[in-house]
Order: structure tokens, then sequence, then C-alpha cells
């Protein structure tokens, strides 16, 4: 969602500050901007669409300078074009933002007052006339004024025409970093944007202010005294971020799963059992817990959801999973004994976020399992696991789930462990399981040409119901996301007993069934309600483990996986959906790793 970069070097600006942008594409954009002192003043060029139609206005009527502040667009107010397309800002100020201005209409209206005339529907027009009435010389006494004027979420990148070569930033509920190089500086949305320049970055802290020049950054609390800020060194490296000769990164994504989570997995093992000491998590965290809440969104949620069921039957803590916009407005019941843990691939997403901060009010522990290092959540959060599933640049999350439900089996067990409802010898035998499982992940991506042909069945249809049971239920949610995401086909999934309370009525003749049935333990009732959606004439993709006995004519294609225990079959099956997705999406022309409408990271509620 929206991505900011700005430079101040000795090299040209404009081609610095397209390539971060292009680092940025991942987050998802329909609009994009620059803004470079050229001249002597700050020149400005915008375009709607991909950021290639921003090189060719640029190829049309080049510009060049050393310092500039870049953007890439995700609409919220006013539609996709080349007028909201940010900067924004006046012949005095230029800014690019992220997040949302919520009190616009009231600046709006007051600044119209005062005479000055809105060129554009977006909120962040309002925070550039806003700055730009407030400055009298002393930038950092006008943006104080003006964060202190707005309300809402917001990164700024900003420039003013009388400072030449600096780049002023600021934040507050939307991050932002500023990088150091040789002789360059950046303040950017995110690491990525800057990694083939420099790998030393920091991250601002609310209401921080930091100039960035070529000689430097330098950054001043809200009151104004000068800030020594720690640096991080940033563990992941230009090549991590590249596709290596796959055609999308999202299918690179799933291949790389057996190496993540390994790297998420050996970590937090010691003689063969779970440790957090890695974490810096104490043992104790986990015991005595009342009821564990595990909040998050999309694809994190669902992660969380196959969690309740591990740490439910392993550990016999009650586990609620909610989706983080609907919990935060709730009035939550929480009691001090809880342990509220929310996952998040980016650790900077909105509706979390506000859940943490909310937990942490009412004096609840917090664990944060996140992706990305130095992120807000991980950052605000009592403590964090951090899953090593490295940059994750497609869209729609894969390996980021993966870690995120390993997690989750190494949390149940760690939690049985403190309550004592598994010995030792047992947590023993279930991590090597867990090990196993993982070592089995490759039989499954090397079915990936066989799950491309099925995918070509799917890619007329109108809608796709994947049913399951237990934890292939809380499967089927997230490969019914995955699919619909990226290929804009109507999916839902349903607990296959649900069925007849309603949704069978759909399926008709021909309407796709995906049956996850990976669950032996549950497969007689799964297989009887394979046979009713067949009754009614749907055709049937199973996903079962290798040997499962299922009768042929109750399916019309399958995928069989790698034998393991029921517990860990998620890890398995959870690849062949995200390739069924993946080719799906292919197989209809859809844009895989940037679908409509769709951001990597929602900092916006
Ligand atoms: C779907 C997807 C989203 C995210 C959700 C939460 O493929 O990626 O549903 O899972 O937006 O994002 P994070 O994990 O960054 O909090």
């Amino acid at each position: 969602m929206c991505g900011i970069v700005g430079y101040s070097g000795p090299q040209n600006a404009v081609d610095i500050l397209l390539e971060g942008l292009e680092n940025l594409e991942y987050r998802g954009y329909d609009s994009a901007g620059i803004s470079v002192f050229a001249g002597n003043g700050i020149t400005t060029v915008k375009a709607e669409g991909r950021l290639k139609c921003l090189r060719e206005k640029l190829n049309t009527s080049p510009v060049s300078g050393h310092c500039g502040i870049a953007h890439t667009r995700w609409a919220t107010h006013g539609e996709p074009s080349d007028r909201n397309a940010h900067p924004h800002g006046t012949e005095r100020v230029m800014l690019v933002h992220n997040g949302i201005i919520e009190n616009y209409l009231e600046l709006r209206s007051r600044l119209t007052a005062e005479g000055y005339v809105f060129k554009t529907q977006t909120d962040t027009e309002t925070a550039a006339l806003l700055l730009d009435s407030l400055y009298q010389g002393d930038p950092l006494a006008a943006i104080r004024e003006m964060i202190r004027q707005i309300e809402g979420a917001y990164a700024l990148a900003i420039l003013f025409a009388d400072r030449p070569g600096e780049v002023y930033g600021v934040r507050k509920d939307n991050p932002l970093i500023a990088a150091l190089g040789e002789g360059e500086n950046f303040i950017a949305s995110d690491i990525a944007a800057v990694l083939s320049h420099t790998k030393r970055f920091f991250t601002l802290e609310e209401g921080e202010i930091a100039v960035a020049s070529r000689c430097g950054i330098t950054v001043y609390s809200p009151e104004g005294a000068p800030v020594e800020k720690k640096v991080h060194t940033a563990t992941w490296d230009v090549e991590q971020a590249r596709k290596d000769g796959y055609p999308h990164f999202m299918l690179k994504e799933i291949f790389e799963q057996p190496k993540a989570l390994r790297d998420t997995i050996h970590p937090r093992l010691k003689d063969g059992l779970p440790s957090f000491e890695y974490d810096g998590i104490p043992e104790c965290l986990f015991k005595g817990r009342g009821r564990i809440h595990i909040v998050a969104c999309g694809t994190a949620m669902y992660a969380g959801l196959v969690g309740r069921d591990l740490i439910e039957t392993l550990a016999r803590i009650p586990v609620e999973v909610q989706i983080a916009s609907e919990f935060r407005y709730r009035d939550p019941i929480l009691s001090k004994d809880d342990l509220v843990v929310i996952i998040s691939q980016s650790g900077e997403t909105a509706d979390s976020l506000a859940v943490l901060r909310l937990a942490k009010q009412r004096g609840v522990p917090t664990l944060g399992v996140v992706n990305v290092a130095g992120s807000t959540i991980a950052r605000e959060a009592d403590y964090v696991i951090y899953t090593h599933a490295g940059p994750e640049i497609a869209v729609a999350s894969t390996k980021a789930y993966s870690v995120q439900v390993s997690v989750m089996y190494l949390l149940a067990f760690a939690m049985a462990r403190s309550a004592r409802t598994l010995g030792e010898e047992e947590i023993r035998a279930k991590v090597e399981e867990l090990l196993q499982t993982v070592e089995k992940l490759p039989r499954v991506l090397e079915q990936n040409n066989a799950i491309a042909s099925i995918a070509g069945r799917f890619q007329e249809s109108e809608s796709i119901f994947f049913l399951g049971r237990g934890l292939d239920w809380a499967l089927s949610q997230e490969g019914a996301l995955k699919l619909k995401e990226i290929s804009y086909i109507h999916c839902e999934a349903y607990a296959a007993g649900e069925l007849k309370h309603g949704t069978i009525s759909l399926i008709t003749n021909g309407v796709p069934v995906v049956a996850v049935a990976t669950q032996e333990h549950l497969l007689g009732k799964m297989v009887s309600n394979i046979k009713e959606v067949k009754a009614r004439g749907a055709w049937v993709l199973l996903l079962a483990q290798e040997g499962s006995p299922i009768d042929e004519e109750v399916y019309d294609q399958a995928i069989r996986l790698p034998k393991a225990p029921d517990l860990f079959t998620p890890l398995l099956a959870v690849a062949a959906l995200q390739l069924l997705a993946y080719h799906t999406s292919v197989c209809r022309g859809c844009d895989v790793d940037k679908p409509r409408n769709l951001a990597k990271s929602v900092t916006v509620e």
C-alpha cells in the first residue's frame, strides 16, 4: 500500500527514486509521481497507472537533480489519476503521504476560506496546503505545527523549495525509515526501496522529524531536541528480493517454503524441544494463561485458525481467533492472565496494530508473530517471534502463511509443555514429526506441473467451493482466499458439515468443489459430504493423503499428499492449494503478483 522514497546525494535522484519505487511496486499502487530539485525550484511529474507510464513521461520531458521524493499511490480519497497522484503541494512545499488524514474535510474548508484553491480530491493535498500555510522559513516549526493540527495516520516525505538538498520525514501510525549510504541518504517507507544502496537504517518514532541531506541524517524529537538513533543492518539482500528466474514472485515464494520453514523452526529448538530463548521469551509467558486471543487479518488470521486447533488440542487452553477490524470495536473481554497474539507478515497492518495497542492499554501481555524486522508491531509488542520467511514480494501471502503456521506448532508445543498436557518425550516426538513433514514438502512442490493442468479446468469457472473439516476447514478458508484474490473467481470455503444447512443448493452440474480431506480421523464423515456434492453434479478435486482409502467414483481428479500425521498435513496441503491458485491466475491472464485493488501492507483501516 503506497510507497515512499526520498533521496539526497551525488547521483541523479530521478534514477534512484524510480528504482526505489520499482522495489516498492509489490506493495500495490495505481499511480506514481516524483518531485525533484531541478534548476531553480521543484519539478513534479505524475502519472496514473504503472511506473512505466511515469517513466514514459520522464523520457519525453527529462528531469534531473540530486535530491527529491517519489511515491506510488494506492487510491483512498479520489480516483486513481495523474492529478490525484502524489506529490502534492505548492511552489514552496511538496510532499508525499502514506496513510489517511482523517480531519481533512474540516482543514480543507478552513484553508479554502483562507484563499487556498484545491486541485485534487485527496486528503493529502490538505496536509500539503496546511504545511504551506504554516511555513515561514523554519521547516521544523512548520512540520511540528502541521502534525499538531492533522488527525489520522501518516508517513510523510517533504521538500521545501528554499531548502534544496534536504528531505524531511515524519510519521504517525505508518512506517517510515531513514537509511544511511556513503555520501548519500534516504527516507523510505520500507528498507526494500533502497537495499541496493545501503542496508543501514533506523526507524522513526512517532513525531520524530528526520532531515536527510547528502551529508547525513539528523533526527529531532517531537520537542525539537536532536535524537541519537540506533542504526540497524537489514538482513535481507537485493538478491532475495529478485525473481531468480521464476516467472512470478508468487511461484518463487511458494518454492521457498521448505527453506523458510527450516529457518523459522530450527532456531526455536533446543535438545529437541521448543524454546523461545532465541526470541528472549521466558517460559513463564505461557504458564497459567486463561485464554489466548489470536488476532490478525486475512491470511494471517487463517494461520491463527490452524493455531487455535493446535493449541486447544495439545495444550487444552481455550483460544479465540478474531478478525482484527472486528475485535478492536467490540469492547472485547480481556483479562490480565490472557495472552494476545498478533500475527502479521508486514507488522504494519493498521487494524492489527490497533488491537495490539488496545491489549497493551488493558494490561494484557502481547506477543507479535511478525516477518518484517523493525516493523511497528514488532517494536510495540511486549514480545516478538520473527518468522524467517525473507522478503515476501507477491501481494498474495504464501511462505509467510506457512511460517506463521510453523510458529503456531511451536507455540502449541511450548504451551503443552508448560501446561503439562504432554510429557517431554511426547513433545520431542511431535517436534520430530513437524521436522519430517517439512522435509516432505518438496514432494508436493514436485507436483507443480500436474497441478497446473488441473488449474486449466478451473479457469472458466464462475464459483468454486472449498470443503473441509477440522484443520482442513481452516485450510480451505486460506485456499479459497488465495484463489479468489489472484484469479478473481468467486470462491467460498465451508465446513463440510454445514453444507446441508444452505450452501448445497448452490451445487449444480459441473460446479467445481475442492474437497480437502487430509484429516484421516474425519475421513468417513468427509467422504459422505463429498458424495453429497457429487450426487448433485459437482466436479470434485480431492486433496488427500497418499493411500487414503477413498472410492475413485466420488471424485474427478485428485492431488495426493505425502503421508503425514493429521496434525501436520496443513503444511503440505497449503502448498498444493497455493499452486492451484497460482496456476488458475496464470491461465486467466491475471496480474499474479499484483492483483487488482490489493496492497501488500494495509496501513489504513
Ligand atoms: C492475502 C494476504 C492478506 C494479508 C493481510 C494481513 O494473501 O496477504 O490477507 O494476510 O492483509 O497482512 P499482514 O500479515 O501483513 O498483517
